[in-house]
């Protein structure tokens, strides 16, 4: 009879743990076939275009490249000049074209190579044409040396209601489908 008083208890402490369980959230992320993801990035010289297009091909996310409607000029010290006037000026520049159902996205890695040790005034105008409340953000960079600190804080200040996930600097040693995989976001 004390046996069987002792398992009925235990058994219906079982039960409440598996009723608990699965109504906690899970601890780990869930993979990417279970989120739209997009990977938007800009870049001037073409080396945080080749880290998006492998975050695009480990996580199976679209693609959307941040196009200024005027473009940067393409010799080295004349865009840094024009970098830096945007600085000064807290410029926004215009981007074309735009996201399409920006909606449907509950994932938004953003890329774009550090400027004046800070993301780029462009980035600026893309964070401020959407609305990310709600979604899981993931920035990334590329640099000479400089790491995101700075942009990071730019990016939280823009994204109040968003996750912000820590950002990766994408340096020549950075392991992007470890960080991926790490992240939950492995297609
Ligand atoms: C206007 C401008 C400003 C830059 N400022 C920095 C900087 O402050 N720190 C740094 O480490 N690299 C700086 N760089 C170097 C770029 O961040 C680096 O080359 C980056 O990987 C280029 O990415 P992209 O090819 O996608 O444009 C700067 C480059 C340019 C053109």
């Amino acid at each position: 009879m004390r046996y069987a008083l002792v398992w009925s208890i235990f058994f219906c402490l079982m039960a409440l743990m598996a009723c608990l369980g699965g109504m906690l959230p899970k601890a780990s992320a869930a993979g990417a076939g279970e989120h739209k993801i997009l990977v938007a990035y800009f870049s001037w010289s073409g080396t945080t275009k080749q880290v998006a297009e492998q975050i695009g091909r480990e996580t199976g996310g679209t693609l959307f490249e941040i196009q200024p409607e005027t473009p940067y000029p393409t010799e080295y010290q004349a865009c840094l000049d024009a970098a830096s006037k945007e600085v000064a000026a807290k410029a926004r520049p215009a981007i074309r074209p735009q996201v399409e159902q920006m909606d449907s996205y509950d994932v938004v890695f953003i890329g774009f190579p550090i400027w004046w040790y800070n993301a780029p005034m462009i980035v600026d105008t893309f964070l401020e044409s959407y609305d990310f409340a709600g979604k899981t953000v993931i920035p990334f960079c590329t640099s000479g040396g400089s790491p995101i600190g700075v942009a990071m804080d730019k990016i939280r200040l823009h994204c109040p209601n968003s996750t912000v996930l820590d950002g990766l600097t994408a340096n020549r040693t950075a392991d992007i489908p470890a960080w991926i995989q790490k992240l939950g976001f492995a297609k």
